[in-house]
């Protein structure tokens, strides 16, 4: 991927600091110094586009090196640097660490935190500012609506537009803070990845407003936004980065969006249609040019009005966040002490506990003596998803360890027969002089398909190969390489032998002569997406101590990716899928499983059962061990009902970052009391989505799916669905367990009766009636009683998360305003309350309602689309990222103490919000 030795903008943006005359960074920052940045930003703006030729303007409306805004040195504009930043700084100048590897939208959503999300920002545009980039793409606040998901794991809404709606401001004010633009993306409704560059999604208004928007509407308006990405896919027949309706009529007329629309990359299919719906950048430039627009001006066609304010649009954002705040070159920080406490501590929260019986958890450091750790996604980096939010975490602590420091008087032991890591997978072979020997024997060919005499030979240990670093020993041309292994294997254990082959082209394998695994030609990779290597899995029955031959045959594709976390090459690994006979000596085992880069990511949606049958390794490892735990992962819901009332214990852990492994050890030995709630729901099958209906069948093949109906997400997406059709899911959104119990008494609702946008006040006393301290995240839904439009039967509209000593009550307050109780009018264009009784329901989970109260609302009221706010006067402040007291100079200070909420820079998990 792009590299970079220097970063030339400093001098030149130090220049325009000092031309523009701020002094560094004041101790706090007032509304009106704020203004007053604003206004001067205005001005240096206009004053640049007041010089520019219409050349000069249509040139700098394309992006330059996929992620940065052109430089115009004339006027003393520097190129302004983007990087992604789903999950962490993915690139960096050369010579950089990677940045720190955070928690994945899930996780964020799972802490139900403004907090978290703050400190997230902050981190995350300290990481970004400290590599040198003025910008950062992310965060990404798309809803998850099935399982199938390719991207759900960056997006930080769950299923849930108030979730959404209340955290990424957050993130956004934290990012911003740091003089970083922040990227809300991706702009709107990217939820699933299959056919993306040509998906048409069919979505009535309401559910656009209701639904999809709020993430991004609050976004706007509660944390001023810098840039906004366009998304790929169509949205009613236009791609979203051609759509006016979107970009023109809601985001900039309605919303009053400031800052700058960017497309995805080459998200732009049509130069003309986009400039006029509001597209301001097009990365990269193939579009909005000087070729393809300049006719158009020419004819009168396109206004020359219409490009100035894209310009002026980046303009002005430069000179409002970059003006004073200039890295030293040398200040390159990407994993600082506070940004790893701030991954740290969004995993404490984010981790979702969702079975604890017979309180098997937490586990008692004093009693457990012997530990069995399973599944290679414990004995790496946590893992994340593939894609652009891919980040490779430089250090970080993996599962198995953060167990075995939790618990150094314990023998905490990986089960490598259980593993299907290739560099660990044993072969043997015979070599030339007849001798058994370890490896397998691998046969090249000059050719696709295996024939004639192999052009060399020799035994490799694994079959573990990457040809961006490895040398492919044959004529090194990608659609002529093809390669044979050869050798035995003696299992161990008896039953079943489960082998994974992962390959940038066709495989086929064989076990004493029976194909196991065959996944026809391979595909070449032409489309134009950025593909992942996914792995393929086959089983059979083997006996332990016997030899069975082991054969796989390989043929090379073209165009797949080394980076992202993808493959260009070749792996093979078997395991047992049986447990080992002494698993029951054990005082406990946690098995790790669930997706990967390997499985899960960008470009592509996936299946819902777990893969490598982790289901029957589960199976059979709680028949032979009662104490088993497992830990999900995954930016979905995965399938768990085929074993989940066969083990005692279970965690969504989802994408929890590179210090994933402290926090798990952390909730297992009760060190941290799990705090993190379901953002999603999770099905017992596939089939009980509610939305499955709408959703043509699961497409691996990314060919058949070109529209989408969202026409019944408004009362079928998630929880929506299941209180509408009485389905039970297997765990409910909000569902998550703590180690002790909250019980919820005296509600009281005040007014009782809506007053225009008076706050609404819902009150109860929340008590811990347990033995440990502990955070709860009291939740709070609406509901209208006798809705004349269709409507769900309720909908989140407020949280708290709340700490509480054993013992200890709390009177806790929510408030609700009046878009708390609103629906979308499609035919007046607001929002509108009718008259009427509205429930209130608060409780510890979607499907776990403690309190019932209720509200009434006697005269209709229609809100404006400008000024209605999705977020409540309280859940809006908690999304403020107040200006720390630094040092001059301090936006790249990272010495204050991270935000606990009791100011403690240490996180005690007594976070009260
Ligand atoms: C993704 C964006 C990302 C961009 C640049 C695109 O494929 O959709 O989210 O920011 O690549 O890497």
């Amino acid at each position: 991927m792009r590299s970079r030795k220097t970063i030339g903008a400093h001098s030149a943006l130090a220049l325009l600091s000092l031309a523009i005359g701020y002094a560094n960074a004041a101790t706090t920052t007032t509304q009106e110094q704020l203004a007053a940045r604003e206004a001067r930003a205005d001005k240096e703006a206009e004053k640049t586009l007041a010089k520019m030729t219409q050349e000069e303007k249509l040139t700098y409306i394309g992006g330059v090196l996929g992620w940065d805004v052109k430089p115009l040195s004339q006027y003393g504009i520097p190129q302004i640097h983007g990087t992604d930043g789903g999950a962490g700084v993915r690139y960096v100048s050369e010579g950089n660490d990677q940045g720190v590897v955070y928690p994945a939208g899930p996780n964020l959503a799972a802490t139900f935190n403004p907090r978290r999300a703050i400190d997230f920002g902050r981190a995350l545009g300290y990481d970004t500012a400290t590599g040198g980039y003025q910008f950062v793409t992310g965060p990404g606040m798309n809803l998850y609506r099935m399982p199938w998901s390719g991207r759900a794991f960056e997006y930080l809404s769950g299923e849930d537009p108030f979730l959404g709606a209340s955290l990424a401001p957050a993130v956004i004010n934290g990012i911003q803070q740091r003089r970083v633009w922040a990227e809300a993306k991706h702009y709107a409704a990217n939820d699933q990845e299959t056919n993306r560059f040509i998906l048409n999604q069919v979505m009535p208004e309401r559910v656009l407003r209701e639904m999809s928007l709020p993430a991004f509407e609050s976004a706007t308006k509660n944390s001023t936004v810098a840039m906004m990405m366009c998304a790929f896919q169509k949205v009613n027949g236009e791609y979203a980065c051609e759509n006016k309706h979107l970009l023109t009529d809601i985001l900039k007329k309605e919303w009053g969006f400031k800052g700058l629309v960017q497309s995805d990359y080459n998200a732009i299919v049509h130069g003309l249609p986009a400039a006029q719906a509001g597209s301001d950048l097009d990365m990269m430039g193939g579009q909005m040019n000087s070729k393809v627009l300049k006719p158009y001006l020419d004819s009168g066609e396109l206004d020359m009005a219409t490009i100035d304010d894209k310009v002026r649009r980046i303009l002005k954002n430069i000179y409002l966040y970059q003006f004073d705040k200039i890295a030293p070159l040398t200040t390159h920080n990407m994993a600082s002490a506070t940004s790893n406490k701030v991954a740290l501590n969004i995993a404490r929260e984010g981790i979702v506990l969702l079975k604890n019986q017979n309180d098997v958890l937490p586990l008692d450091k004093s009693k457990v003596k012997r530990i069995a750790v399973v599944g290679d996604l414990a004995k790496y980096a946590p893992p994340t998803g593939f894609g652009s939010a891919y980040v490779d975490a430089s250090h970080y602590i993996s599962e198995l360890s953060g167990l075995q420091q939790m618990a150094p008087g314990a023998k905490v032991e990986f089960l490598d027969s259980l593993s299907l890591d290739p560099a660990a997978s044993k072969w043997t072979t015979t070599d030339s002089k007849g001798n058994t020997v370890d490896g397998m024997k691998a046969e090249f060919f000059n050719n696709a398909n295996w024939s004639g005499d192999p052009s060399s030979v020799r035994i490799d240990n694994h079959v573990d190969m990457d040809w961006s670093t490895d040398d492919l020993p044959s004529n090194g041309d990608v659609n002529n390489t093809s390669i044979r292994w050869s050798g035995q294997i003696k299992p161990t254990i008896s039953g079943d032998q489960v082998f994974k082959v992962r390959a940038d082209g066709a495989v086929r394998l064989w076990v004493n002569g029976k194909k196991i695994i065959d996944n026809g030609d391979g595909e070449n990779i032409t489309f134009g997406s950025i593909p992942p290597t996914i792995p393929e899995s086959g089983k059979i029955k083997l006996e332990a101590g016997k030899t069975y031959d082991v054969k796989l045959e390989y043929s090379r594709r073209d165009g797949y990716l080394s980076t992202l976390g993808g493959l260009v090459g070749v792996q093979m690994a078997w395991a047992s899928l049986a447990a080992p006979q002494d698993l029951s000596q054990y005082d406990a085992v946690v098995v790790a499983v669930g997706n990967s880069n390997e499985y899960e990511g960008e470009g592509f949606d996936h299946s819902f059962d777990l893969p490598e049958y982790q289901n029957e390794l589960i199976q059979s490892i709680a028949k032979a061990n009662p104490n088993t735990i497992v830990t999900m992962h995954g930016g979905t819901g995965l399938k768990m009902s085929d074993w989940i009332d066969q083990v005692p214990a279970a965690l969504h852990a989802f994408y929890p970052g590179q210090n994933g492994g402290q926090a798990l050890a952390e909730i297992l030995f009760g060190k941290v009391n799990p705090s993190g709630k379901l953002p999603i729901s999770i099905e017992r099958n596939v089939e009980d989505n509610p939305l499955y209906k709408d959703f043509p069948k699961f497409d691996s093949t990314r060919k058949l799916v070109k529209e989408l109906s969202y026409k019944n997400d408004l009362t079928m997406l998630g929880y929506r669905g299941y209180d509408k059709t009485g389905t039970k899911p297997l765990f409910a959104f909000g569902h998550g367990l703590s180690y002790t119990q909250f019980t919820y008494n005296n509600i009281s609702v005040t007014p009782g009766v809506a007053v225009g946008n008076t706050p609404i006040k819902v009150s109860f006393d929340l008590t811990n009636s347990g033995k440990r301290a502990g955070s709860e995240v009291a939740e709070l839904y609406v509901g209208q009683k006798n809705p004349k439009v269709e409507r769900a039967v309720k909908e989140l509209k407020g949280y708290k998360k709340v700490f509480l000593q054993p013992g200890e009550t709390r009177r806790v307050t929510i408030e609700l305003n009046d878009r708390s109780l609103a629906y979308f009018d499609e035919a007046s264009k607001q929002w509108v309350v009718d008259a009427d009784t509205f429930d209130i329901s608060v409780g510890s989970a979607s499907d776990d309602i403690r309190l019932n109260g209720s509200l009434v609302n006697q005269f209709r009221q229609e809100l404006s689309t400008t000024t209605s706010n999705p977020l409540p006067r309280s859940a809006l402040n908690s999304t403020k990222a107040l200006l720390p007291a630094v040092k001059t100079g301090g936006v790249f200070d990272q010495d204050e103490n991270i935000n606990d909420g009791n100011g403690n820079a240490d996180y005690d998990g007594s976070t009260d919000y």
